[in-house]
């Protein structure tokens, strides 16, 4: 008979670190996502950090599905971001736990369904109409846009519209209104989570005031639209959007406090505005770097759409097939959220492909979501190279039962939500800047690089546009 060894957290490789710090800095920094993989590939796909407290890194298969599964049962979020986005006002489904998440996640589920994306499909339109409108202006102008910035104020305006029913015009308005505030606070809540201790509570900078009144305006915002939610319910009408489901909760449910419902709704506007801003960002780059590319979604629009440039309905965006695959293979090579963090309710031992290994309750699990992009060469052959086409005909073949994964959007029953609206955006944009312009990279200010923030943006990200003359 054999017997297998468990292992315990003392056996897994840890790599070099400072003195006290231990392997904080790389991890608290801006290449966080790059020191990450670095570590996996030359220590295995299961190690360790101090930082100063030891934490577990893995990239193991068996395990991570194990986690994502098993929740909210045996595995949460990581208390460390949950404490910084409580503290922020946004306790909501992405921070929930146990009973109050089931109930919270239903009423996302059903805000982000299918049925409710297409009748919210006039304001990814409108939206697509302003970003179109915005681009020829500064094409006849011969100005740089702002890739990055301009997606953001993309994205929160469908998902402002989306979660409380509210036109915020971001990509139309200028100034310092909260559409150009409110991207200052995820890499805030990076900022927080990687910091060895709470410093913003004793010493708040001018910055964390400055972000205290941007969630506050928010806040204010949102019990203006709960008055307005209030009253839609009470005429009978069915939810159509995020804050009214919340409102008219199931017959069998309790109804959510003010606090809850505030702070759900800061949670869609925070997990839907930078993660889909940076997905769409890449997109619309790819198309200026890869003009073959570009001509071939371009041709397919042209074929689709006609003049229209933009898809009307959920049925015609459907029919962009190629266009897709560009917004698959964008995440793909720039996933926006490659680590998650998790903890451990109880001691648990976790299966994994080198044997069990004992993980003692309350350890703070690092699971790296998508390092299968670049190292499952069987499932995306020549892993670096920008390829749209793997995502055709169906797609790339399943991977291994021990291929290290790639979930973008997560998995198990706390998978994203958002996954469907993201796709679409990016969509929406990429068609239309490819049927619309032809884009050229600016990079008069340096190349474009990504930077780790909670989640991963990219920085520097300029264009300048040519309008199509048909
Ligand atoms: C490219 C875009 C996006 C990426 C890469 C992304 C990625 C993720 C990931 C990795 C998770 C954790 C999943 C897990 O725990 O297994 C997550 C959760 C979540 N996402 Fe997204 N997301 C994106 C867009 C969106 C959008 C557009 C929304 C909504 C408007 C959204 C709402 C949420 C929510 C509410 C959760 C928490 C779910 C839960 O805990 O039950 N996300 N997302």
């Amino acid at each position: 008979m054999t017997t297998t060894t468990v292992r315990t957290l003392a056996d897994l490789p840890i790599p070099d670190g400072m003195p006290v710090v231990g392997n904080l800095l790389p991890l608290a920094g801006p290449g966080r996502h790059h020191a990450l993989a670095q570590w996996c590939d030359e220590h295995g796909s299961t190690f360790r950090l101090r930082v100063p407290q030891e934490i577990l890194v893995t990239a193991d298969p068996r395990m991570i599905d194990t986690m994502l599964r098993d929740r909210p049962g045996a595995f949460r979020r990581g208390a460390r971001v949950s404490n910084v986005l409580d503290e922020m006002g946004a306790h909501g489904v992405f921070t929930a736990e146990g009973e109050e998440w089931r109930r919270l996640r239903r009423a996302a589920t059903r805000s982000l369904s299918a049925a409710y994306i297409n009748a919210y499909f006039t304001t990814l339109v409108r939206s697509t109409e302003r970003l179109r409108r915005k681009w020829r202006t500064a094409a006849a102008a011969g100005s740089r846009v702002d890739v990055l910035d301009d997606m953001l104020r993309y994205t929160l305006d469908n998902t402002a519209g989306l979660a409380m029913g509210y036109d915020l015009n971001a990509l139309e308005s200028t100034g310092d209104g909260l559409h150009a505030r409110l991207p200052e606070i995820f890499p805030e809540i990076g900022r927080r989570t990687g910091a060895p201790v709470p410093y913003w509570r004793w010493l708040p900078l001018p910055r964390h005031k400055r972000i205290a009144a941007t969630l506050a305006e928010l806040n204010d915002l949102v019990a203006e639209r709960f008055a307005v939610a209030q009253q839609v319910m009470a005429t009978g009408a069915s939810p159509s959007n995020f804050l009214e489901a919340l409102v008219a909760p199931l017959a069998d449910e309790p109804a959510l406090t003010r606090d809850e419902l505030s702070g759900n709704v800061v949670t869609m506007l925070l997990a839907g505005e930078d993660t889909t801003a940076a997905l769409a960002a890449w997109a619309v780059y790819y198309l200026a770097t890869h003009p073959r590319v570009h001509r071939r979604v371009r041709e397919e629009a042209d074929r689709e759409l006609g003049t229209d440039t933009i898809a009307a309905d959920a049925g015609k965006l459907r029919r962009l097939q190629y266009a897709e695959a560009v917004v698959s293979e964008a995440v793909r090579l720039h996933p926006s959220a490659p680590t998650m963090a998790l903890q451990a309710i109880d001691d648990v031992v976790l299966d994994g492909v080198d044997g069990p290994l004992l993980v003692p309750g309350g350890t703070t699990i690092f699971v790296l979501l998508t390092n299968g992009a670049r190292t499952d060469a069987d499932r995306f052959p020549d892993p670096d190279d920008f390829r749209p086409e793997r995502w055709l005909d169906g797609g790339p073949p399943p991977p291994a039962p021990d291929a290290q994964p790639y979930l973008p959007f997560g998995g198990g029953p706390r998978f994203c939500p958002g996954r469907n609206l993201a796709q679409i955006e990016a969509r929406l944009v990429v068609a239309m800047v490819a049927a619309e312009f032809d884009p050229v990279p600016e990079t008069s200010a340096g190349p474009v690089t990504e930077r780790s923030a909670f989640t991963v943006f990219p920085e520097n990200m300029g264009l300048t546009l040519q309008a199509r003359t048909r």
